[in-house]
């Protein structure tokens, strides 16, 4: 392999750019020659490509977003958008590529390496964690530290004026922010798609806190059609319970904004470097994962199975912690 493409799809995570940086270097290391591509697999289509040299990835390890731009791209959901991205590879002299996103970039990214044998690796990149087969993803730790920055906020004023309120936190249908986020602020519960209370069973541990000792008590809800998002959840318990004093605060886009975690900087570190290592060594078609602090490749048939389990005692700690 003499040139790899790299370039970030979906939505932006935290991490994204210490990904790019080290793929960049990793691959300049083993002599190759980098182009980086703009907008994801938008740019792919159109050709919006351009050479990476060292100094293009320095001083971005501790930005968050991604600077090669990203975009959720519908023409490379087709059989001929996939051809104008393959037909852009071979143009632009481009052996590999590595792309670095979630769910949907990697589905994308293994359409194009079944359709025309051509070598792709991925790196998880995206806050939501619901890459089956790495125990974490990039971005997912620094979204649940601004989860929990902000739920803390809310947490002073909901205590001040004796409130509840509904927090909803992204996920994309999966509850990973949610139920970690509610661990790390002490919430009441959390309502997730994987295992979704009922209004009844959540107003119960409410009202059995609330007469107890608390005063104000926070719920986390992972968006989704099942929890019914915040609002959703919100409704239902002013319904049954119209004496709570309830408020929703939906975080949304915050969630994947600011300054990667260490935890991020290092993981996308030690994945990029993977990714280049995996190509050397003629993995094809693989996510690169992290199971007990160790580098796996993970087939892209596997990581995008969307069956990744949620930890019961997870669940079990929420329950346990609010009594
Ligand atoms: O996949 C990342 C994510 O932030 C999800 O948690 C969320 O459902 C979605 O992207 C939001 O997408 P958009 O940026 O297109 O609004």
């Amino acid at each position: 392999i003499q040139c790899i493409g790299v370039l970030t799809s979906g939505g932006d995570a935290p991490g994204m750019n210490a990904a790019i940086r080290s793929v960049t270097r990793a691959a300049i290391a083993e002599g190759m020659q980098v182009k980086a591509i703009y907008r994801g697999f938008r740019g792919l289509i159109s050709g919006e490509i351009r050479e990476f040299h060292t100094e293009d990835v320095s001083n971005i390890i501790q930005r968050g977003g991604t600077i090669l731009r990203t975009a959720r791209c519908d023409e490379f959901t087709t059989p001929e958008g996939r051809k104008k991205a393959y037909e852009t590879l071979k143009s632009e002299g481009i052996d590999a590529l590595v792309v670095i996103g979630g769910d949907g970039s990697l589905r994308g990214a293994a359409a194009l390496s079944a359709e025309y044998n051509y070598p792709v690796v991925g790196l998880p990149g995206t806050i939501d964690n619901d890459l089956y087969g790495t125990d974490i993803t990039i971005g997912y730790t620094t979204a649940l530290d601004t989860i929990m920055e902000a739920v803390d906020k809310i947490r002073d004023t909901a205590s001040s004026h004796d409130r509840l309120f509904i927090v909803e936190v992204m996920g994309r249908d999966a509850g990973f922010l949610a139920l970690n986020g509610a661990i790390a602020t002490g919430a009441e519960a959390a309502v997730i798609p994987e295992c979704a209370i009922g209004p009844d069973e959540l107003t119960r541990t409410l009202k059995q806190g609330l007469r107890k000792t608390k005063n104000s008590s926070i719920v986390l809800v992972a968006e989704s059609e099942v929890t019914g998002g915040a609002i959703g959840v919100a409704r239902r318990v002013r319904e049954l319970y119209p004496e709570f004093d309830v408020r929703v605060t939906i975080l949304g886009h915050i969630q994947r904004g600011g300054s990667p975690s260490a935890t991020d900087r290092i993981l996308a570190s030690r994945m990029g470097i993977a990714a280049i290592t995996a190509l050397i060594e003629g993995q094809r078609n693989v996510m690169i994962g992290i199971k007990n602090s160790q580098l796996v490749y993970v087939p892209f048939s596997r990581a995008i199975k969307g069956d990744k389990a949620i930890n019961r005692d997870l669940v079990n700690a929420v329950s346990i912690l609010s009594t």
